[in-house]
């Protein structure tokens, strides 16, 4: 009978090696009242008293290793060599795999690039770390003017000429250096300014900044490009203002407004109750920028203008608080 319990044991290991592990096959077979092991207790009852002190410890094992595999078989934890299909639990709730999406500053960047390509722009990028020539001189910045100020810089403390980019407009610089004209790209990028955070600034944000250079190029051309722009961006009813204002880089220059999208220009929150919201500035392009970088200001002239990816983004999503964008709280991310 000892022969017979082990080969009961066998049977039980090769089943859950081989079998496909179906546990109401290995339960008829091993656990129930109509099992081999139900019949060798039967048996039990008859053998002499002698043998039953070796043959009980035994039986009551094979009884208990059969339970425990029924046990392990019923909730999906096999012996079996993992891998196999059986180790799948399929009784279990399913597992979710959150999928990411794009950021809302990417998004609206990617539409903002989609509308200038279909007029005509190529995109340009440039380095976020600089010199002082591509983000200040070369624009037309004296130094130690004041409108060195007007943008927070961060440099480099071992080398001052180094800095971060206060804006996208080093790229102007770059690729009047390496490309003559006609020109017409946009540069969207991260730029710096050391601003101490809060809801309306931040240390780090997104432009994209617009040039066009050419012979003949005049103001009319700046003013249909960004109304074109905003009617695409903000709904067909969109009107611009352009207001005087100064950049070193751009005369004459102009701060660009859009009418509230919101109220349509009766006047809300978002607007202020002024019916306007500034998106960004402009202007034509200063001839000293042409001749520092070598195109013949005589000959040629443009425009340039640069906008707040984040200031678009916040508007269009009527959002309060620039941190937002940075903070990567998936609560707030998975709204886009
Ligand atoms: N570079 C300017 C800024 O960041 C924006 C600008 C670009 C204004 C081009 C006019 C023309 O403030």
């Amino acid at each position: 009978m000892l022969d017979r319990i082990d080969k009961v044991l066998e049977e039980i290991d090769s089943f859950i090696a081989n079998a496909s592990n179906d546990v109401e096959e290995f339960r008829l077979r091993f656990v129930s009242k109509k099992s081999v092991i139900n019949e060798l207790f039967e048996e039990f009852k008859t053998v002499p008293s002698e043998q039953k002190r070796e043959l009980g410890p035994a039986l009551n094992n094979l009884k208990n290793q059969a339970q425990q595999k029924l046990n392990e078989l019923s909730n999906g934890v096999s012996s079996k060599a993992s891998g196999s299909v059986s180790d799948i639990d399929v009784t279990l709730p399913p597992v979710h795999n959150s999928e990411g999406s794009i950021h809302p500053i990417s998004q609206v960047k990617n539409r903002i690039i989609e509308i200038f390509e279909r007029q005509g722009f190529n995109v340009e990028e440039g380095p976020e770390i600089d010199d002082d020539w591509n983000n200040f001189t070369a624009l037309n910045f004296p130094e130690n003017h004041p409108a060195r100020e007007m943008q927070d810089t961060y440099f480099i403390e071992k080398d001052p000429d180094v800095l971060l980019r206060t804006h996208t407009s080093n790229v102007q610089i770059r690729l009047m250096n390496k490309k003559k004209p006609p020109i017409r790209s946009i540069m969207p990028g991260r730029v710096y300014r050391n601003e101490a955070i809060s809801a309306r600034a931040h240390c780090f944000f997104h432009q994209v900044e617009g040039l066009c250079i050419g012979e003949n190029i005049s103001f009319k051309d700046l003013k249909n490009t960004l109304y074109h722009f905003s009617r695409e961006m903000f709904g067909k009813d969109t009107k611009i203002r352009l207001r005087p204002s100064y950049f070193p880089f751009t005369e004459p220059s102009a701060e660009i407004d859009i009418s509230c999208f919101i109220c349509g220009g009766k006047g809300c929150k978002v607007c202020k109750n002024t019916g306007w919201v500034e998106i960004g500035g402009s202007g034509m392009v200063d001839p000293n920028v042409l001749d520092n970088c070598g195109i013949d200001s005589t000959k040629y002239s443009g425009f340039a203008f640069g906008m707040g990816i984040d200031r678009i983004t916040m508007l269009k999503y009527q959002l309060d608080d620039l941190r937002l964008f940075s903070e990567n709280d998936l609560r707030f991310l998975k709204q886009f």
